[in-house]
């Protein structure tokens, strides 16, 4: 990647190899709309205390795109910004969505122009409980409720293939296409895979019978999608998952259609392990996991190009949440933890567990918490919270 190299660290020498030179990880920060710069603020704060405990050096770029600029200047993402980013190690961003802008224009314009341009193909959405948080799932706990979906993240609905004829008629017709790609489906699909045999050496699925496990398996990849209709799109799914799977001896190759799929997720969030899903499906059962582990405000992701050769992009599953913004409320933990998950990309796997370790222990506490977890905190107080609860 080319990398900049900041002013204050470049070695005197310059001539020097490459080598010699201590190029600090540049992070790109893009606070966003509404609730995102209220959460990034906090989340910054708190990756500069966990960071500093580590020595873990770094520099932040910010970058100023969302709904004020649109409004002001008319531009979205310029290609010089662009440019920019692209030269960055990872990017945090807050939330794009603005309710003085035409919906779509910012989402599609910055967030999905981000994840398609920087062949971002899977975004990771993990669904884990926190013992001290309430699951509106009656019954389950911590112990019920920890899967990670693996959700498609450059195809199907979402690459803005269609149009419209005769708009405005009565005779109107649109059309959105879903777009999958055999190359695309089987690299997310391997991802899945591989995350399954990585979970499964830290601790085997529990979740697996006592006659999965009598037959060697160690972990289970579910892939969620829609072969009973979708005949065309799914049938390749299926069958990359069917080819796929053969590699992975050790890993049980589980299917569900999407519906069936939200019924158990609610009923039983244990059977899930690993979920491998496309781009739209994956969008909407990640919310009803944003639920199960407590709420919006717990629930990160991150936007993954697992080649490195363009950055990855970490956020919060949530939006801009306008119903709230600027009240100084919104839960900041779920950006914390996607700092957290922004780290192990960048190797700081340490610094990250620091993070993880520090919003356990507040969430275990049970307070302060934000009006979403029941409590009257506001998002500074949280942050405060989760940076003294660093060790
Ligand atoms: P949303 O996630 O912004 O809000 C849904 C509900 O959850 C709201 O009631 C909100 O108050 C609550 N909520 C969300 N995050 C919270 C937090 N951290 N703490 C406490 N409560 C929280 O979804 P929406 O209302 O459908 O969308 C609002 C805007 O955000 C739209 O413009 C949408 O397109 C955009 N959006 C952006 C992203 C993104 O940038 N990644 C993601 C989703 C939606
Ligand atoms: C998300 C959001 C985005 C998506 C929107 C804002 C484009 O809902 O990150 O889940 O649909 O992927
Ligand atoms: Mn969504």
């Amino acid at each position: 990647m080319n990398r900049k190299v900041p002013a204050a660290v470049k070695p005197s020498d310059s001539s020097d190899s490459e080598v010699a030179e201590a190029v600090l990880p540049t992070i790109g920060v893009i606070a966003g709309d509404g609730i995102g710069p209220e959460v990034v603020r906090e989340g910054l704060a708190v990756l500069a205390e966990a960071a500093a405990r580590d020595g873990f050096a770094y520099e932040t770029v910010p970058f100023d795109l969302g709904g004020e600029r649109y409004l002001k200047t008319g531009e979205v993402l310029p290609d010089s910004v662009l440019a920019d980013l692209r030269r960055c190690d990872a990017i945090l961003l807050g939330a794009v969505g603005h309710p003085g802008v035409p919906p779509g224009v910012l989402e599609k314009g910055v967030l999905l122009r981000l994840r398609f341009e920087f062949h971002q193909y899977v975004n990771l959405r993990p669904v884990r409980l926190y013992p001290g948080v309430d699951t509106p799932i009656k019954g389950k706990g911590p112990d019920d409720i920890d899967m990670v979906v693996v959700r498609e993240n450059n195809e199907d609905l979402y690459v803005g293939a269609g149009g419209f004829t005769r708009k405005g008629t009565p005779e109107e017709v649109a059309i959105q296409t879903s777009i999958n790609t055999r190359a695309g489906v089987e690299r997310c699909l391997r991802f899945a895979f591989d995350l399954a045999r990585q979970r499964a050496k830290a601790r085997p699925f529990p979740g697996l019978s006592a006659e999965d496990r009598r037959n060697g398996l160690t972990g289970q990849v579910t892939l969620v999608a829609k072969t009973n209709v979708l005949t065309f799109a799914h049938d390749l799914w299926m069958r990359a998952f069917t080819e796929v799977s053969r590699d992975y001896a050790e890993i049980k190759a589980d299917y569900q259609h999407v519906d069936a799929c939200c019924m158990r997720m609610v009923v039983s969030p244990e059977r899930f392990d690993v979920i491998a899903t496309t781009n739209m499906f994956g969008d909407i059962i990640t919310d009803l996991g944003a639920v199960l582990q407590g709420g919006m405000g717990l629930a990160a992701s991150g936007n993954l190009n697992p080649t490195r050769e363009a950055p990855s992009m970490f956020e919060p599953v949530h939006g801009s949440a306008p119903d709230i913004a600027g009240k100084g409320i919104a839960n900041p933990i779920a950006a914390c933890l996607s700092v957290a998950m922004m780290l192990d990309h960048l190797n700081a796997v340490p610094t990250a567990e620091r993070v993880r370790r520090a919003v356990a222990k507040v969430l275990a506490a049970g307070t302060p918490r934000t009006p979403d977890l029941g409590g009257s905190a506001t998002t500074a107080d949280v942050g405060r919270a989760v940076r003294q609860a660093l060790d």
